[in-house]
């Protein structure tokens, strides 16, 4: 008998190519909100599966999917997965660590660089006018050179970013996760994020470190929306007290608070710190290859529990 694996969405095509032959491959189209019933659906035959970061992967629907013994999690953070309740169910989890760090960090500086010197604002200039314009104090942004760039996490991704913060000039301080973040809130001309979402870190930066932070300083962030109180961070940059911020990631994903749609001292992008083809396709690699190692009864190599 072979077995079922699940794929939630059109992942690059060597996840499928590692598993068709050896088990069942049923592919579904990417849908980025699914709803739990959704889920246990497509989850009723699948003895493994590999998952969208925006499947919520629920008590609910572990509970409720009688064969699934194995979720192959197609990202880093895995946010969206009760590992508590996996756990106890006997069901391995993995994710996909490693691959995405240098994507992650060059989409960082992507951001600290485009908010800093209104990089869209200045696309839209010239595609809106036709025209091309020079005068000496038109569009001016910041300089990142000479400024100080505090990191909220030094693991891979924020190490990453430092270490090219510092290529551009910049003084960069950081904090581990769990330690205090007030001199870092106090020092730092930009703050990026880079801690993975947890109970600890929901509203790690809340509407009290956006006062603690420098005025006129930016916020960039990478890593999950939900890390930031996302309506504190549109009354911190409605009244001046942060310049601008740089976002890849949203409290309440897919959706985007229409607030910061109107700012134009925001750069805002669709989730998109991976979204490069060789990360994409190792991720698609790694996430199949686990798969393929459990069902096979060798043990994965990423696991989360
Ligand atoms: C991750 O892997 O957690 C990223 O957010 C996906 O790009």
């Amino acid at each position: 008998m072979k077995y079922t694996v699940v794929l939630t969405a059109e992942y690059p095509s060597v996840a499928r190519d590692l598993l068709a032959g050896e088990f069942d491959v049923i592919e579904h189209p990417t849908e980025v909100e699914r709803s739990e019933d959704d889920l246990i659906t497509l989850l009723d035959e699948a003895d493994a599966a590999i998952t969208l970061l925006s499947d919520p992967l629920t008590r609910r629907v572990l509970e409720a999917s009688p064969n699934l013994r194995m979720i192959a999690n197609y990202a880093v953070g895995y946010n969206n997965v009760d590992v508590e309740a996996a756990r106890e169910l006997g069901i391995r989890v993995t994710n996909t660590p490693g691959v995405l760090t240098e994507a992650t960090a060059e989409l960082t500086m992507t951001l600290l660089l485009a908010v800093l010197r209104r990089v869209v604002e200045g696309d839209a200039e010239v595609r809106s006018t036709g025209r091309c314009i020079w005068e000496p104090l038109h569009l001016l942004g910041e300089s990142a050179f000479g400024k100080t760039l505090g990191i909220v996490g030094l693991g891979r991704i924020g190490s990453a970013v430092a270490e090219r913060a510092r290529a551009f000039g910049m003084n960069v301080i950081g904090v581990r996760r769990g330690e205090p973040l007030d001199e870092v809130l106090a020092t730092a001309d930009i703050l990026s994020i880079h801690v993975p979402l947890t109970a600890e870190t929901r509203h790690l930066i809340d509407r009290n470190a956006l006062q603690k932070m420098k005025r006129g300083a930016y916020l960039v962030n990478t890593a999950r929306g939900p890390i930031v109180d996302e309506n504190a961070l549109c009354d911190a940059l409605e009244s001046g007290q942060l310049r601008g911020a740089g976002l890849d990631v949203y409290e309440h994903e897919p959706g985007v608070n229409p607030r910061l749609l109107a700012m134009r001292n925001v750069v805002l992008l669709p989730h998109v710190g991976s979204a490069t083809e060789e990360t994409r396709g190792a991720m698609a690699r790694i996430a199949a290859t686990d798969v393929a190692r459990f069902l096979r009864g060798q043990p994965p190599l990423h696991v989360v529990v």
